[in-house]
C-alpha cells in the first residue's frame, strides 16, 4: 500500500473519513473529495502524524467536471491512480414510492447511482494506463434486499450492485476490479436517522476497503 494512489469520494465524514485514515496509516497517497470542503480539510488534518500523504478538493460527483479535476488532481499529484473509494452517498427520506419527491429521488438517484457511474467514468481510464487498479464502490445491504422505507436509496444501491458487476465483467482481464461492500449499520451522519445499532469502528475493522482492494 506503500505510496499507491487512491482517490476517496464522501472522505469528509463517516465511512469515507475513515477508509482515508486507514489508508494513510498503510502510507498510501490519498485524495479525499467531497462537497463538504471544510471536513475534508479536517479529514486531512487528523491524518498528519500517520506517514502516508493527503491532499482534498471539493467535489460534487453529480458533476462531471468536478469529478473529472478529482481524478485529475489525483494523476496531477501523485503520478497516477491505483485505487479508488467511490464512497459519497445519501439516505434521503425514509418513505415509500408515493410519498418520495421527484427532488429527493433525483438527488439520491444523482449522488448515489449516477456519481459512482460519473467516477469509473474518469478513473477507470488512468487505471487502465497503469494496467492496473482496483475499485470498491459503495453499496448497502439496501443494493440486495428491497424495504419499504427509503426506496430511492435502495433502487440506487440495487444499481450500484449491477454497474459494479457489469464493469468488473468487462475489465477482468485488464488487470482492473471492481466490488461493492455491502455495509449496514455503521454509526455516521448517514445513518443518524436510522434505528440501527452503532456498531461502527471505523473500516479498518473487519477488513474494510483497504482490504478489499489489494
Ligand atoms: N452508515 C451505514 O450504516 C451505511 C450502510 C450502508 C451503506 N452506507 C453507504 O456508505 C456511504 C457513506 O455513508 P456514511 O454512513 O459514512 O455517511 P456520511 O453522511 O457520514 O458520509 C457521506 C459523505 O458523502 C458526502 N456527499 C454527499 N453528497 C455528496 C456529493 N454530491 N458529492 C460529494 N460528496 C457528497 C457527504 O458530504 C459526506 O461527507 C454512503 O454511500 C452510504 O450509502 C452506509
Amino acid at each position: 500500500m506503500i505510496g499507491k494512489v487512491v482517490v476517496i469520494t464522501g472522505g469528509a465524514s463517516g465511512i469515507g473519513r475513515a477508509t482515508a485514515l486507514a489508508f494513510a496509516r498503510r502510507r498510501a497517497r490519498v485524495v479525499i473529495a467531497d462537497i463538504d470542503l471544510a471536513g475534508a480539510r479536517e479529514t486531512v488534518a487528523s491524518k498528519k502524524d500517520s506517514g502516508g500523504e493527503a491532499d482534498c478538493l471539493q467535489v460534487d460527483v453529480t458533476e462531471s467536471a468536478d469529478v473529472r479535476s478529482m481524478v485529475t488532481r489525483a494523476v496531477d499529484q501523485y503520478g497516477g491512480l491505483d485505487f479508488a473509494f467511490n464512497n459519497a452517498g445519501l439516505v434521503g427520506p425514509l418513505v415509500g414510492v408515493v410519498d418520495t419527491t421527484e427532488e429527493d429521488w433525483n438527488q439520491v438517484v444523482a449522488t448515489n447511482l449516477s456519481g459512482v457511474w460519473l467516477c469509473m467514468k474518469y478513473e477507470i481510464p488512468q487505471m487502465l494506463k497503469r494496467g492496473r487498479g482496483a475499485i470498491v464502490n459503495n453499496g448497502s445491504v439496501t443494493g440486495l434486499v428491497g424495504s419499504p422505507v427509503g426506496v430511492a436509496n435502495v433502487a440506487s444501491k440495487h444499481g450500484i450492485s449491477g454497474l459494479t458487476k457489469s464493469a468488473a465483467l468487462q475489465y477482468a482481464t485488464q488487470g482492473i476490479r471492481e466490488c461493492c461492500g455491502p455495509w449496514g449499520g455503521a454509526h455516521s451522519h448517514g445513518c443518524s436517522t436510522h434505528s440501527g445499532p452503532p456498531c461502527c469502528r471505523g473500516c479498518d475493522v473487519g477488513g474494510g476497503p483497504p482490504s478489499l482492494l489489494v
